[in-house]
């Protein structure tokens, strides 16, 4: 169903612990890994948002068991390579750009052709990053436009390993050939530009031969075959992409304070924190501690009333990429002219987010210079909105809305802010959560 929230009031000031669900990244890692392993394996917090329904879908239809329950979820892994299904299957990735280029990563044996088809938003955006990579394994691509959804997946029996170059910073593009190296004998070589780690660290646990060089600005990955992957338990920590939009809600609420607890922290994933912190945001963690390679934390937050613009760093962008609308909200509360540059990759996800964030800072009256890759913010401490602002999302993107519905509570103004149901892609709860701040 979908709805429009009016949003006339600011938040009260608030000091509360709150805990958001699981990560999405590490979510669909263990579907798709899970299918892989030999045995049931058994995941806690599990994010149960329509992305990572769609990947427990997919798997399905490739013939594995899933069972949910209340506090978990279980997948009965057929071992590697070990999917079950007729001709003409479909697989339908909806909005999930990880789960339709990951699942890719799997089929690249498949005897048969497969179709992936996903969402208006997923079939705008481009699968070369992963098709090309595909295609050196062995793997057949066929569709209407090029590179595109929806496309068909054919696989080949004999496959070596291929040495691939990821030059975007896209974990999406590793993690895919990550996945095929799996099914592929032989040795896969990666040379990757910095991006979330989540899939080497899994790797790891699942004890996958996978070596890895690291220098300054690339990881040099190298994949040899499993003979086996264990089934595997997973407790899923929250995730930071949902809990920046509480981070910046506390930042920007008057007089508040917020715990956010068990936060996945994984050094590849807190740009934000990072660019937060720059800008004068106090954040620090508390009880930081290790869980299967990765890093979890609560994360503790007070408002914050000295904001200064920033020169971001290029260098932070991969591990801030999806947390880029909520960080320009504060640029456009900060004091000076914050700068953001090399952020191509930001029009190539679920909606062009560099230029919808300039977007909704003209209309909540920020002035910007928007180029192709680069946004100048003109931010103003004493912003304060006043007028009515309707924000129609027409690729439905979920971090749209969030963003706006933070702007809305602690901007000020008469916000309608339309497609309510894009949240459930990857934060079902958060109006929930918004509600229990209050
Ligand atoms: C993700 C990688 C990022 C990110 C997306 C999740 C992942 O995409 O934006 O939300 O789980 O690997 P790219 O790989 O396209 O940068």
């Amino acid at each position: 169903m979908k709805k429009i929230i009016n949003i006339k009031n600011k938040i009260k000031n608030f000091d509360k612990k709150i805990n958001i669900s699981g990560d999405k990244s590490l979510s669909i890692r263990w579907v798709l890994l899970a299918s892989q392993a030999k045995g049931i394996s058994r995941a806690y917090n599990l994010l149960m948002s329509e992305d990572v329904m769609a990947a427990l879908e997919s798997i399905k239809k490739l013939g594995i068991k899933v069972k949910i329950y209340n506090k978990y979820c279980e997948i009965y892994g057929n071992g590697i390579n070990g999917f079950k299904y007729k001709k003409n299957l479909i697989i339908n990735a909806k909005n999930s750009g990880t789960l339709g280029r990951l699942i890719l990563g799997l089929l690249i044996k498949s005897p048969y052709k497969i179709k992936l088809i996903g969402d208006k938003s997923l079939s705008k955006r481009d699968f070369s990053r992963v098709t090309i990579p595909l295609k050196k394994f062995g793997a057949k691509f066929f569709y209407k436009i090029k590179n595109k959804l929806p496309l068909s997946i054919l696989g080949s029996r004999t496959l070596e390993g291929i040495d691939y170059l990821e030059d975007k910073g896209s974990a999406q593009s590793k993690s895919t050939v990550m996945l095929a190296a799996i099914n592929a004998s032989g040795t896969t070589s990666i040379k990757a530009k910095k991006s979330r780690n989540h899939s080497e660290l899994l790797f790891k646990y699942l004890k996958i031969p996978i070596k890895i060089k690291k220098t300054k600005k690339y990881d040099f990955i190298k994949i040899k075959q499993p003979k086996k992957i264990k089934s595997f338990n997973y407790q899923i920590p929250g995730d930071i992409s949902s809990g920046a939009f509480f981070m910046v809600l506390a930042t920007l609420a008057d007089n508040s304070k917020l715990l956010i607890k068990n936060v996945n922290v994984n050094p590849s994933r807190i740009g934000v924190i990072k660019i937060l912190k720059k800008m004068g945001a106090k954040i620090s963690f508390k009880n930081l501690r290790d869980y299967k390679g990765e890093k979890i934390s609560d994360i503790l937050i007070k408002s914050s009333s000295n904001l200064r613009a920033i020169n971001c760093p290029s260098r932070l962008n991969s591990s801030a990429i999806d947390e880029f609308l909520i960080i320009f909200l504060v640029a456009a509360r900060a004091k000076g002219i914050s700068y953001f540059k090399d952020l191509s990759e930001l029009n190539q996800k679920e909606s062009p987010r560099l230029d919808w964030g300039a977007k909704i800072l003209n209309m909540m009256g920020v002035k910007t210079e928007l180029t192709k890759t680069s946004i100048k913010i003109y931010g103003n401490p004493n912003l304060k909105i006043k007028k009515q602002i309707i924000i129609k999302n027409y690729l439905k993107d979920h971090r749209v809305f969030m963003m706006s519905t933070i702007a809305a509570l602690t901007l000020g103004g008469n916000w309608k802010i339309h497609d309510q149901d894009s949240i459930n892609t990857s934060f079902p709860s958060f109006l929930k959560i918004i509600k229990e701040l209050n």
